[in-house]
């Protein structure tokens, strides 16, 4: 034989050396839930190893994040109160603008992004205005435009629209050029899925659906060409990065976009993807860091540049770990 494929595979050195990609704390985002109130460390009962903070609670998390050197988090919000207007969403003082501002005031270095939505501020739990039992569209464009521009003057660094209306990303791009923010960039959930992998999530934030279900807005996961087009016109209106969601189903959606555009992609590792390795994690059947390095180094040869995941903490320290 001329060629055996295993010379290069036989000592720890050379694999390093030809190792293809690689999993770096640059490319991580921990998503952060802060809830209301004071004093609050709530666990998720869905999510092991993942809380709801109240503000004043955040800093120990933090820190961490800080030390890891992960440069960035995704922060949702868990309000008190609901109503059919999502009044909470973007509130001056609603529990993410006030979060923000707290956070930015004693890590003024970490990007600090907030996921832009009504579905946990209203009290039916959609992500737009509902009218006769129909999700309307372009009056929910409006909120979702108020919402990330409340979320910037807080001093987000980044807003990520994740509710699947069609027009938000142009709509929140011309609201916050026209109020001096043109610098601040736009991370569009574009290629979203109405998936199932997004259970404990809705209970980590109390947005389930209360009728329903969110199909008439987020992608059928059958349908990769729409992917293509939902990103194209996200990117069209303005938007600086684009996600694919959820991420371990969805690897060739992230190649494929990876390819047609050469943007930076972002995919999210999200709660039921979290859920799945915790679960058999706890019950001794899998090796979680080294599952967890695996699916993450997948993504990243599937093409993403960013991941958005609730391990990152874990993936920091198991990388400097080495
Ligand atoms: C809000 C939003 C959701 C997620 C991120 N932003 C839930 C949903 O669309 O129902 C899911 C994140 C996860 O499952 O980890 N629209």
């Amino acid at each position: 034989m001329r060629t055996r494929m295993r010379r290069l595979r036989r000592e720890p050195a050379v694999r390093r050396l030809v190792r293809e990609t690689r999993l770096d704390v640059d490319d991580l985002i921990l998503p952060v839930f802060i809830a209301e109130g004071r004093g609050v460390v709530e666990p998720v009962p869905s999510m092991p190893g993942v809380y709801r903070y109240s503000v004043d609670t955040l800093s120990a998390l933090l820190q961490e994040v800080v030390a890891f050197g992960i440069p960035g988090i995704i922060v949702f919000g868990v309000p008190a109160a609901k109503d059919a207007r999502a009044f909470g969403a973007y509130a001056a003082d609603g529990v993410v603008q006030r979060g923000v501002a707290a956070i930015k005031d004693r890590y003024p270095g970490l990007l600090v992004i907030t996921d832009v939505c009504l579905c946990a501020y209203t009290d039916h739990g959609h992500c737009g205005l509902v009218e006769n039992g129909a999700v309307l569209n372009d009056p929910s464009v409006e909120l979702l435009a108020e919402t990330a521009l409340s979320h910037v003057r807080a001093g987000a660094d980044m807003v990520a629209p994740s509710d699947m209306m069609d027009g938000r990303v142009g709509a929140i791009r011309a609201l916050l050029d026209a109020e001096g923010f043109e610098e601040v960039p736009v991370m569009s959930y574009a290629a979203k899925y109405a998936s199932a992998f997004y259970g404990p999530f809705r209970n980590a934030a109390g947005s389930a659906p209360q009728f329903g279900d969110r199909r008439s807005y987020q992608m059928d996961p059958a349908n990769a060409l729409e992917a293509l087009r939902e990103v194209a016109l996200d990117l069209e209106e303005g938007a600086d990065i684009v996600m694919v969601k959820p991420a371990l189903a969805y690897l060739d959606i992230i190649r494929r976009v990876k390819d047609t555009f050469e943007v930076p992609v972002a995919v999210y590792n999200v709660s039921g993807e979290y859920a799945l390795v915790k679960a058999a994690a706890q019950k001794g059947w899998i090796d979680e860091r080294a599952l967890v390095l695996e699916m993450l180094t997948g993504m990243k040869r599937a093409g993403a540049d960013i991941i958005l995941t609730y391990f990152a903490l874990d993936v920091a320290r198991w990388l400097e770990e080495g």
